[in-house]
């Protein structure tokens, strides 16, 4: 039986990018990976890589060249290239636009392409303000169809109160959940 297609999206949460590596690494042996980055996580060196260093890995472990453009990501949903689709990370920014119907990056233009085919989307929180700024459209994105999130947790209540992030560790079963239409529980940690 063919692999389902998984569409793994990265945003600029460049602190998670070595476990969402890991993570595409695992789920690779499952799905077929359609890599997507977000303009800004495609573009960026930061102090936790360079941007040639997350291509070459995801090129070398998906054998494709990661999306990240609007116009190249926008066939996902017409072209059915997709069964499910992971964000991971997902910015406070990427979350506030898929939150509010803004479509204005690589990521959001396959986040909405994949879902005019009603296919679950699955989230993995990662940021400082998820209690703050961010926390009103987490909220708006749980109880909109399709929509799924990785189980999160606080990840420094003393140094960052506000921070949550999702256990990448369960991804792998959010997904095979949210494909049966189903939330993976406890979502919070
Ligand atoms: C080194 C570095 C680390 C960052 N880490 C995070 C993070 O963990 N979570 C977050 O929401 N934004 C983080 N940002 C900010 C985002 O990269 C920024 O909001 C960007 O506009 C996100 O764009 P995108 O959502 O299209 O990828 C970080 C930025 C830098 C430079």
């Amino acid at each position: 039986m063919s692999k389902k297609k998984l569409g793994f999206a990265l945003t600029g949460s460049f602190c998670t990018f070595s476990k969402a590596l890991k993570l595409m690494e695992e789920l690779s042996g499952i799905y077929d990976i359609v890599p997507i980055m977000s303009e800004t996580a495609a573009a960026t060196d930061t102090r936790f890589g360079t941007r040639e260093h997350f291509t070459q890995e995801i090129i070398r472990i998906t054998g494709r060249e990661p999306i990240s453009s609007i116009a190249g990501a926008e066939p996902i949903g017409p072209k059915k290239m997709t069964d499910a689709m992971l964000v991971a990370p997902c910015t406070g920014n990427t979350l506030a636009k898929l939150a509010n119907g803004v479509n204005d990056t690589a990521v959001t233009m396959a986040v909405k392409s994949h879902l005019r085919n009603g296919k679950p989307v699955v989230i993995a929180v990662s940021t400082n303000d998820a209690l703050g700024a961010s926390a009103e459209n987490i909220g708006k994105l749980m109880v909109r169809r399709n929509i799924y999130f990785v189980p999160m947790r606080q990840d420094d209540t003393i140094n960052k109160p506000m921070s949550v992030v999702a256990d990448l560790t369960e991804a792998e079963k959010a997904i095979e959940m949210a494909l049966k239409g189903e939330q993976m529980q406890p979502v919070l940690k």
